[in-house]
């Protein structure tokens, strides 16, 4: 692989053992998929280090306590528990103080505490042709397909690449992977943020892997209808990245999305795919204790919405709902009222983490000294495709997935609303 010439100083250790080992991880990648050198980068997401798998916050404690620097401006993913309000998630407070060390080694490594699965809405906003990492499916799908910024599914690599500002010129960081390779037919119009979630993890079992290029949406789709929407086809599908022709950079046409030519047949969106998500994700009795929206975390407008349909409303008192969010959006959220109406309607507002990444999860492997003890759910009810795959996978309890209206009404009523009725 060619290396530029402060490429194989940092691979020398002339720059340091931080830099060695990052460098010579990278050229590892580098070599293993074939990259012919290495690129600049813009934005790096990185992992936050995470309390519940044994040692891993004492990775990057480790790195900062070597002197690690991140070179580029960086944010760090979900975390474990919320740092702040956590007492409201029932989170042990041992492993929180485990998390808070997380954010320390953040600090000195200077890379932002974002802790969100969607720093774009806190302002890291890269933009059209930046070659950036992200330890998160969901910004590396947004990012590519929204923002038109190159990026693949990294790992722990993103923190490497952070701290060298390079990255092996492979995947998406090549025009050729850019490209449509199924085309969707559109044969409904998704009514909500919900029904994108649905649309997308329905397209998504169709697929592994590729670039799918959606034709024939009656209008553009919001930011958050996009997130939903890439956040879904990441889950099912595995995809990076999609087109939707006029908004993903440079694409305008479903021709130029297919520049070897549109392809023979195509995957049909209709009500009945969304339908069928929302029917994957119904499960059990129809009890349930939890309420969960929020996932990818809330963008404003969605915090918006949340304290519109929540205005003047209760939570039943027998159930929990929690509303995700990035810190960012919630300090903003806070100044603009909605946090106190959604907490007055009995809401809990929780940042850094969602359910499937907290103490909840089954199949973490946290030190077995802090303590943590996944609680029982009878059900829990969702508005994100995303969030009832890995609850039903990780947490190990029911699913009911319904639009985001329907599950604040489930909250209040404490009967579970589905998306269609029967
Ligand atoms: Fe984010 Fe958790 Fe959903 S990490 S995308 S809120 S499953």
């Amino acid at each position: 692989m060619k290396l530029t010439t402060r490429d194989e100083e940092m691979l020398a250790g002339r720059h340091g053992e931080p830099l060695r080992k990052a460098m010579a991880s990278l050229v590892t990648l580098g070599r293993a998929y074939g990259a012919e050198d290495m690129v600049d980068i813009g934005y790096a997401h990185i992992h936050a280090g995470m309390a519940m798998y044994k040692d891993d916050v004492q990775l990057m404690e480790d790195l900062a306590d070597a002197g690690a620097k991140v070179a580029v401006p960086s944010s760090a993913n979900i975390a474990n528990a919320d740092l702040v309000n956590w007492r409201q998630t029932g989170a042990p407070e041992s492993l929180v103080r485990l998390q808070q060390r997380a954010a320390g080694a953040h600090d000195r490594m200077g890379s932002a505490c974002a802790f969100t699965c969607t720093p774009y809405w806190a302002g890291h906003w890269p933009t059209w042709n930046t070659h950036m990492v992200s330890i998160e499916s969901t910004v590396t799908i947004f990012c590519n397909s929204v923002l038109g910024a190159r990026s693949n599914r990294d790992g722990f690599f993103s923190v490497y690449a952070a701290m060298t500002g390079r990255y092996p010129r492979f995947g998406y960081h090549l025009d050729e992977a850019r490209q449509g390779t199924h085309l969707v037919r559109l044969e409904v119009m998704p009514q909500s943020v919900s029904d994108f979630s649905a649309l997308g993890f329905h397209v998504g079992r169709s697929l592994s892997g590729g670039v799918a290029v959606f034709d024939g949406f009656a209008k553009r789709p919001t930011l958050d209808e996009l997130d939903a929407l890439g956040a879904a086809l990441g889950t099912s599908g595995g995809i990076s990245m999609f087109i939707v022709p006029g908004v993903t950079p440079p694409y305008a046409t479903v021709e130029d999305a297919f520049p070897s030519g549109r392809p023979g047949s195509a995957i049909v969106a209709d009500e009945a795919g969304i339908r069928a998500t929302y029917d994957h994700f119904t499960e059990g009795d129809g009890s349930f204790d939890l309420v969960h929206i929020g996932c990818p975390h809330a963008s404003f407008e969605e915090m918006k919405g949340y304290a519109r349909m929540l205005d003047g409303k209760r939570v039943k008192a027998s159930l929990e709902l929690w509303v995700t969010t990035s810190r960012s959006v919630r300090n903003m959220a806070a100044e603009a009222g909605y946090v106190a109406i959604l907490e007055r309607a009995g809401a809990r507002v929780i940042s850094d983490t969602c359910p499937m990444s907290c103490h909840f999860a089954r199949t973490a492997s946290p030190d077995p000294a802090l303590g943590v003890q996944p609680p029982t759910l009878r059900g829990m009810v969702l508005d994100s495709a995303k969030q009832a795959k890995y609850v039903r996978d990780m947490v190990r309890c029911p699913v009911l997935l319904t639009s985001t209206e329907k599950a604040i009404e489930s909250a209040v009523t404490g009967l579970f609303l589905p998306r269609f009725s029967a």
